[in-house]
């Protein structure tokens, strides 16, 4: 029989416990959601400013709804690039210093195209270990050589440049998705100036967050050091999407040879202009960055008297190294009977051996939320034990 691959792949994540499904989200107000008929705290969203259920956001959709279509009705280069695009994209272009922006559908979209595009003809990519699989992905897709560093390591790095020339691409994330830690993004440019390298970083889940203006893990360093970003909507803003902020001439160039681009819907128009409404709530609203920090200044120091072993990552993403996929889920099932919404990461998204509870903070969060994880979480791992 053809295809015999499908249930016998499926029968095997089972065994291993690494079986992936969906769960219904029947409700969510941001703080909390419903599962089941059964109320949970969310400790597994990444809108990591508590924006996407906010009143705010939902009172500028409303406004928005009047004013902008709800779809495109084409691709960017046939008729799909609105006014709402056009202001969304100046908008990017002066918050983050670049020369242009250009909108996608989602983070991994807006990843593939500017790696596929840029590294079509060959050269190198060299590539933290732990980037995101749509940065993977998109390398795998071009003719360029992926070599890919030890994560975070500025060492392995630098010797690595040595043993390259021609087009390089040096690509990193931010804030690490499922470790939380952050990227030496100066030492990277340095490392990629010293060899005529670009430098492309992917800041998903620090644009927002980070910095006293929340451009994110490149504020306040230029285009000619860093000349591609990435970052998405879909996490802090509380909308989805995402853009690339880059140098005109890659501008011109994705515009011209970027598939990913050129043969896909443009965003919604109306999702656009929320989404514009919405990063000048984040520029202006310091007090949701404060408070999120505050979040994850208590949860850390709750943990550690609490005993419960923490990575080192100062940022909303908090996880539990478990390393066993089996005690991970009793865990995450542990803090379900409790009330507490976790989501188990497993291999193949982690390394093997390297499971863990992913824990993520947000503004919504209460000091008396945070309280109630950390307890749970204290008597669920010496139970494990
Ligand atoms: C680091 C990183 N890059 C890219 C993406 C993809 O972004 P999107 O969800 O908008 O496709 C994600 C999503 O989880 C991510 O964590």
């Amino acid at each position: 029989m053809a295809f015999e691959f499908i249930a016998a792949e499926l029968a095997r994540r089972q065994e291993d416990s690494l079986l992936r499904r969906r769960q219904l989200i029947e409700h969510a107000d941001g703080r909390c959601l419903e599962v089941a008929g059964r109320r949970y705290l969310n400790f597994s969203s990444n809108d990591y400013l508590g924006l996407a259920h906010s009143d705010e956001l939902k009172a500028i959709a409303t406004r928005c709804v009047s004013d902008w279509s709800a779809g495109s009705g084409a691709s960017p280069l046939v008729t799909g690039h609105s006014l709402a695009h056009a202001r969304l994209e100046d908008y990017l272009a002066d918050l983050t210093g670049r020369d242009k922006v250009l909108l996608f559908n989602s983070g991994f979209a807006a990843n593939q195209a500017l790696i596929q595009s840029l590294m079509a003809k060959g050269g190198h990519i060299l590539a933290d270990k732990l980037s995101h699989a749509s940065m993977l992905d998109g390398a795998l897709a071009t003719q360029a050589r992926l070599q890919r560093y030890r994560h975070n390591d500025m060492q392995h790095l630098s010797e690595l440049v040595l043993k390259v020339d021609g087009d390089t691409l040096i690509m990193t994330e931010g804030v690490f998705s499922m470790d939380g830690d952050k990227a030496p993004i100066s030492r990277l440019c340095d490392i990629a100036a010293s060899c005529q390298a670009l430098c492309y970083l992917d800041d998903a889940h620090g644009f927002g967050v980070l910095g006293p203006q929340g451009i994110g893990s490149a504020e306040g360093i230029s285009q000619h050091a860093l000349p591609l970003l990435m970052a998405t909507f879909g996490k802090a803003i509380g909308t989805s999407g995402a853009f690339l902020a880059i140098p005109a001439t890659v501008h011109d160039y994705l515009v011209n040879f970027a598939r990913h681009y050129i043969y896909s819907t443009a965003m919604s128009p109306l999702l656009a202009a929320i989404t514009l409404e919405s990063l000048k709530l984040v520029k202006g609203q310091a007090w949701r960055r404060e408070k999120l920090s505050e979040n994850i200044h208590c949860f850390r120091h709750l943990c550690q008297s609490a005993g419960v072993p923490l990575m080192a990552s100062d940022t909303a993403i908090q996880p539990v190294l478990m390393g066993d996929a089996e005690r991970t889920l009793t865990l995450c099932q542990i803090m379900k009977n409790n009330g507490l919404w976790l989501t188990a990461i497993r291999p193949p998204t982690v390394p093997p051996g390297s499971a863990r509870l992913r824990i993520t903070l947000t503004t919504a969060h209460s000091r008396d939320d945070i309280c109630k994880l950390v307890k749970v979480l204290a008597q669920g791992l010496n139970g494990d034990k």
